[in-house]
């Protein structure tokens, strides 16, 4: 296995800071090397929101469905999916743009989230921990005024980042499914309930398939903050339908 392999292995989430900040150098390169990540065409379709601000970072730990280990860290970047940049320079020169639709939004996602990803790695490479907060998703009103985010900039991903504690460095990454269920070959093949129990078998352990995917399910799927992510999402949303 190869250093950049041995590092995808390792790399787990991170929740627990050392109170030690971030040096600016490393901050940067981090931020550089999100930047270095393929986009479409390299139109670069995100804009990252370095939030320094601690206030603002409490708030954002308290909107992001209570995760007090938010307002901790001591980097934390907001990943927006951008399709105002560029809709701004085409009305700039007069080519009559139409308005950014959903597909312009998916793209931009794409090119969002694996900028995000490029920093999550560069980061585990120098030794730094991260943890992707999805709730950046949730409370568009909100989130639209903390950080305010005009119409047609989408906050797909926000990243807390910072040193990992011991107790962090000895916590066991959470076991994948196997690959023959992730990868299937040439075409999507639905699984029948054998091969969910079988596939999910590492997950529930010493409870039956029934009961720990009833209580996952409750937990996580119909869970208020799941609701509200996708009514958030659907607001996003109006203002790329108007194509
Ligand atoms: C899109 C996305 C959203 C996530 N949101 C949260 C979150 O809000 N809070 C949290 O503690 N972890 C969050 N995580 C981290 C996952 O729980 C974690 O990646 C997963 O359990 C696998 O564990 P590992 O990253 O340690 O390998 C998120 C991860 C992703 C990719």
């Amino acid at each position: 296995m190869n250093e950049i392999i041995e590092s995808l292995y390792r790399r787990k989430s991170v929740r627990a800071y050392e109170t030690r900040e971030i040096p600016e150098e490393m901050k940067n390169l981090i931020l550089e090397s999100a930047m270095q990540a393929p986009s479409a065409g390299c139109q670069q379709l995100y804009t990252i929101l370095d939030i320094t601000n601690q206030e603002l970072k409490e708030k954002l730990a308290e909107s992001c469905d209570h995760q007090p280990f938010i307002a901790k860290a001591p980097m934390v970047l907001v990943f927006c999916a951008d399709c105002k940049k560029w809709y701004d320079a085409y009305l700039e020169t007069g080519c009559e743009p139409r308005t950014p639709g959903v597909g312009d939004l998916m793209l931009a996602v794409t090119d969002t989230v694996i900028a995000a990803q490029n920093a999550v790695v560069a980061a585990e490479s120098l030794g730094i921990g991260s943890c992707y907060i999805g709730d950046i998703m949730e409370n568009c009103e909100e989130h639209r005024r903390l950080l305010q985010l005009p119409d047609y900039v989408f906050p797909a991903a926000m990243l807390v980042l910072g040193w990992p504690t011991l107790q962090q460095k000895q916590r066991k990454k959470p076991t994948r499914c196997e690959q023959k269920y992730i990868v299937h070959e040439n075409a999507y093949h639905s699984m029948d309930g054998k091969e969910l129990r079988e596939m999910f078998a590492h997950k529930y352990k010493n409870h039956t398939y029934e009961e720990w995917c009833s209580a996952f399910c409750k937990r996580k799927y119909n869970s208020d903050f799941s609701k509200e992510m996708s009514r958030s999402v659907e607001k996003y949303l109006d203002s790329y339908k108007k194509l």
